[in-house]
């Protein structure tokens, strides 16, 4: 039973992108399709970030080492959603058009928090291998604790892109708060 977890996990992780690759499909992207891509997965690469954080605590509270092997999968699918999120406004809503962006990044402070934690992802990515982490040691685990860092960035982006209501991205915030403090509890625990 327990090998098909991985490959359950995998697939169900492809869904928003085939959802999303079906509304681009079939036109079902509504009058401001950029905007759509960019919201879906905007929100999707929150949600990995959310998932990925989750998995310790699902160990402590469970008590089950299982959780820790969907880590690296979900990581690097919080990578993907990202990579798309970011390139549907690069390549997509500006047509590479790098001076327009570069301005944009200097100029829109989500933006540039956004794109800061985008930088951040590529370091985790490409360190995700089994070689990477017998080759780094004690060093990968102090370089994957970026992603407290980039949760936090991720949230702040969402807070300062939205206008009006808060309430979503304040639920996140929430969420990954409590994420973070479970991990420090469980440090000062150990110690
Ligand atoms: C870890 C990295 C990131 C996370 C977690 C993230 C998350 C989000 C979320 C949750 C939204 C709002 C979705 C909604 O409205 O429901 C969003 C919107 C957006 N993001 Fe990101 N994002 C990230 C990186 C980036 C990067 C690298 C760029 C571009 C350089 C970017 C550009 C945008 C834009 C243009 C919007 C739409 C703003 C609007 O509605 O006017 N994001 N992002």
């Amino acid at each position: 039973m327990k090998k098909y977890y991985k490959p359950s996990i995998f697939f169900l992780s492809l869904i928003p992108f085939f959802l999303i690759l079906y509304k681009i499909i079939f036109n079902k992207l509504g009058p401001e399709p950029v905007k759509e891509i960019t919201h879906f997965t905007g929100e999707w690469t929150l949600l990995f970030i959310i998932f990925t954080l989750s998995m310790s605590p699902l160990k402590k509270i469970t008590k089950l080492n299982i959780w820790i092997s969907f880590r690296r999968m979900l990581g690097l699918f919080l990578f993907f959603y990202a990579t798309l999120h970011m390139l549907t406004y690069v390549a997509i809503d500006y047509r590479l058009d790098f001076q327009s962006i570069s301005k944009d990044i200097l100029t829109k402070k989500f933006i540039f928090v956004g794109f800061a934690a985008w930088i951040l992802l590529l370091p985790l990515a490409f360190t995700s291998s089994k070689k990477a982490i017998i080759y780094l040691k004690d060093k990968w685990k102090k370089l994957h604790r970026l992603i407290y860092i980039i949760s936090i960035l991720g949230i702040i982006h969402f807070i300062w892109l939205v206008k009006k209501d808060l309430t979503e991205p304040l639920i996140y915030a929430a969420i990954v708060v409590i994420l973070l403090l479970f991990r420090f509890n469980i440090k000062r625990y150990k110690n």
